[in-house]
């Protein structure tokens, strides 16, 4: 994998931007990813959904969205109109049918790409596989489809290793952990319950995901959890990342794009890699082959 060519790209994490209301920060990325979109509009979970923690963030949104209709016949046609960069459409439900029909839908000039979010931990999930609703999908879209999966999975190498046979064209890991938060009285800060872990302490988790996930595949993946900086994007490169996107941080930092785009070139160039491409699985290097 070492030194393998091709664009690096920086993305939002789905659901952690809003183009609207930050439409220069949205531009600075190489595509911006919507939030999830799923057959029906969704009001999401009662509040509270959002808990700072020490280390990150829990939140249990729970998919709020205005609904397919609507997203393809007002909140996609205003995007393509606000922002200049190509838009990469998440797309969730709670069947195959669900992601298949809205699937179907998206082909038009507006999307570059579709992401399956199949990993959403605040709502009840498909009861199909990620692999299932990946090949369902495929049979009705020709835009490139990347799958986006839970930390959750036992076997990252399997899970990938299923998705590229179902034909995606990518995967995007590691959507959020859950995670649950306790208030003063120990009652749980969220009204869900759980909710779903993002931040910092997210970053050892993500590099564990795509590291396991390089081993199993030459796909491109784009890697997300906990970057904070450029030395964290460039670490998940050297695990096999080859694109990264940003989430929780643009919370706190709204120059995080154009921030953390300049530290990744001068980390990489401290590691001795001229682009930060070059530094593409290089942690592979490190892992030691299992004892017989
Ligand atoms: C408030 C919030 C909303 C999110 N909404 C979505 C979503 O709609 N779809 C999705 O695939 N991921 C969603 N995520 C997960 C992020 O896209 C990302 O996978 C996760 O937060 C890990 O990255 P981070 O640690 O950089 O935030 C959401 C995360 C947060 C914090």
């Amino acid at each position: 994998m070492r030194g393998r060519t091709g664009a690096l790209l920086l993305l939002n994490a789905s659901g952690c931007l809003d183009a609207f209301t930050a439409p220069d920060v949205a531009s600075l990325f190489d595509a911006f990813v919507t939030k999830t979109v799923t057959p029906e509009l969704r009001q999401g979970n009662p509040p509270v959904r959002i808990a700072e923690t020490e280390h990150g963030m829990l939140n249990a949104i729970g998919l709020a969205n205005p609904g397919r209709d609507t997203f393809l016949g007002q909140t996609l046609p205003r995007l393509a109109s606000t922002i200049d960069v190509p838009i990469w459409v998440s797309v969730g439900g709670f069947s195959v049918r669900d992601y298949v029909e809205t699937c179907e839908q998206l082909a038009r000039d507006e999307v570059a790409c579709v992401e399956l979010n199949l990993s959403c931990p605040n709502v009840d999930e498909a009861p199909e596989s990620a692999a299932e609703i990946v090949r369902a999908c495929r049979g009705v879209t020709a835009k490139p489809l990347y799958a986006k999966v839970s930390p959750h999975t036992w076997d990252m190498g399997e899970t990938v290793r299923a998705i590229e046979e179902a034909g995606a064209d990518g995967v995007s890991m590691v959507n959020t952990l859950r995670g649950v938060a306790l208030d003063a009285g120990l009652h749980t800060t969220l009204a869900r319950g759980a909710g779903g872990y993002s931040g910092p302490a997210l970053k050892p988790v993500a590099l564990a995901a795509v590291l396991a996930a390089r081993r199993a595949t030459a796909l491109p993946i784009v890697a997300m959890g906990g970057v904070q900086n450029g030395r964290d994007a460039l670490e998940l490169i050297a695990c096999g990342a080859t694109h990264i996107a940003l989430g929780t941080v643009l919370f706190a930092d709204v120059d995080a794009p154009s921030r953390v785009r300049a530290e990744l070139h001068e980390e990489a160039r401290r590691a001795g890699f001229e682009r930060p491409e070059d530094a593409l699985g290089v942690a592979l290097e490190s892992v030691a082959k299992p004892a017989n």
